[in-house]
């Protein structure tokens, strides 16, 4: 039997694009029409008009957290001008969250940005900083008395490397410069976020709030261990994993580290190169290892090994993600299961875990995958959006409900 403390915090997240619907006036809604992606986005979840029900849901799991994001290119959808309305709409959402007892876990920047912003050059215009900041200014001068976790920037790492390196997502670039340019900006964001942030609170007497980032992290692992592949999991490791936290926490703007797993990365260079040893994950099959549907590995250890590095910072660390897109239900409890026990073990060593959060409460938009990867703790029928809580989702609730994990 394992025990979890009394106030840790569980529950599930979703970030906006991927569940709300009809998300028009953002740089993905042009990019999937443009490109004419086979499922877009569409009416998602429908989450913006059910997301009562979606709580009711989380709630009846037992639930006590829950991570969503606000819709920058909906609270701005024209540059300059704040929608009241749509700040109004996202209050709503969070005082329902607070009815239901579940802790709202809010993030800032999900990937999306808003259509206007990318026009001009997204995050390498020489102001997008300073949009941002208008865009968090306001939004936390009409949320902040009902939040205490900020999460500015979600996984800004896998944001640069689909978006500037591999060309996958938009704005489609190939660019090592480019690349570098957008992570610098990008941490300078998350700086300037978290000092306005703090001085709202102080300003406006509110208590002290936590504020973070969601870093992706991936378990670097040699395969096979010859001294190069080595190398090159640990470069992975300090470049990817810790790279961009480390240069955070020298401007001392974490309160907490916020990390999303989902899985390990194993590293077989053909080369001494630097593309070599960045790029290259094996192509060998590890048999051994299950996988997701988009055939990722499932490696549980992988996340204690992490959360072990993890506790030389000294800060609380919060599991923002960590999910398994499949049809097989029973192994996505198994995978909830094993990566507790992971965190669990973890924990009696003496790292301090603040919650975990699952990903994600219901199956949704999976960027350029479309819809068939199956995240959710519920199951959505896309026809009629109905939502059918999984057998996982309930095993899971025990967990919730609880604190013990057998
Ligand atoms: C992202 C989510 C995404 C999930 C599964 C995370 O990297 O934050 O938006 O759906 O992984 O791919």
């Amino acid at each position: 039997m394992m025990q979890f403390p009394h106030n840790f915090l569980w529950g599930a997240a979703s970030s906006a694009h991927q569940v709300e619907g009809n998300n028009i006036n953002s740089d993905w809604w042009e990019w999937e029409k443009r490109v004419g992606l086979k499922e877009p986005s569409g009416q998602a979840c429908w989450h913006y008009q059910l997301y009562k029900e979606d709580f009711d849901l989380a709630k009846s799991l037992n639930h006590n957290a829950h991570r969503l994001s606000v819709e920058w290119s909906r609270i701005e959808a024209v540059q300059g001008e704040f929608s009241e309305q749509e700040l109004a709409h996202y209050r709503e959402v969070i005082l329902s969250l607070k009815e239901h007892n579940i802790e709202p876990i809010v993030t800032l920047h999900h990937f999306t940005n808003p259509l206007w912003f990318a026009k001009i050059g997204g995050w390498k215009n020489k102001k997008a900083i300073d949009y941002f900041s208008r865009y968090v200014d306001k939004v936390v001068t009409a949320l902040g008395d009902q939040v205490h976790f900020w999460v500015t920037i979600n996984e800004p790492l896998i944001y640069v490397y689909k978006s500037y390196i591999l060309g996958e997502w938009p704005p489609q670039k190939k660019s090592l410069n480019l690349a570098r340019k957008i992570t610098h900006n990008l941490a300078i964001a998350h700086i300037k976020a978290y000092r306005l942030i703090h001085s709202i609170y102080k300003k406006r007497s509110f208590s002290r709030p936590s504020v973070s980032i969601a870093q992706n992290l991936q378990a670097f692992v040699a395969c096979p261990p010859t001294l190069k592949n080595k190398f090159a999991a640990y470069l992975g490791e300090r470049l990817y994993n810790f790279g961009f936290v480390e240069k955070l926490m020298r401007h001392r703007v974490l309160d907490f580290i916020g990390i999303n797993y989902y899985g390990p990365f194993f590293m077989e260079a053909h080369g001494w190169r630097l593309k070599n040893l960045l790029l290259e994950a094996s192509r060998q099959e590890h048999r051994e290892l299950k996988k997701n549907t988009l055939g990722w590995y499932i490696y549980p250890e992988g996340l204690y090994q992490l959360l072990i590095k993890l506790k030389r910072y000294k800060l609380p660390i919060f599991i923002l993600e960590n999910g398994i897109c499949s049809q097989d239900d029973q192994l996505r409890w198994d995978y909830i299961r094993q990566h507790l026990v992971n965190v669990h073990r973890a924990m009696q060593e003496g790292v301090a875990v603040l919650g975990y959060i699952y990903w994600s409460l219901l199956d949704n938009f999976e960027w350029d995958k479309g819809f068939a990867p199956r995240f959710g703790l519920i199951d959505v029928d896309y026809r009629d959006y109905k939502r059918t809580i999984r057998e996982s989702a309930r095993k899971f609730a025990e967990v919730c409900k609880t604190g013990v994990l057998n």
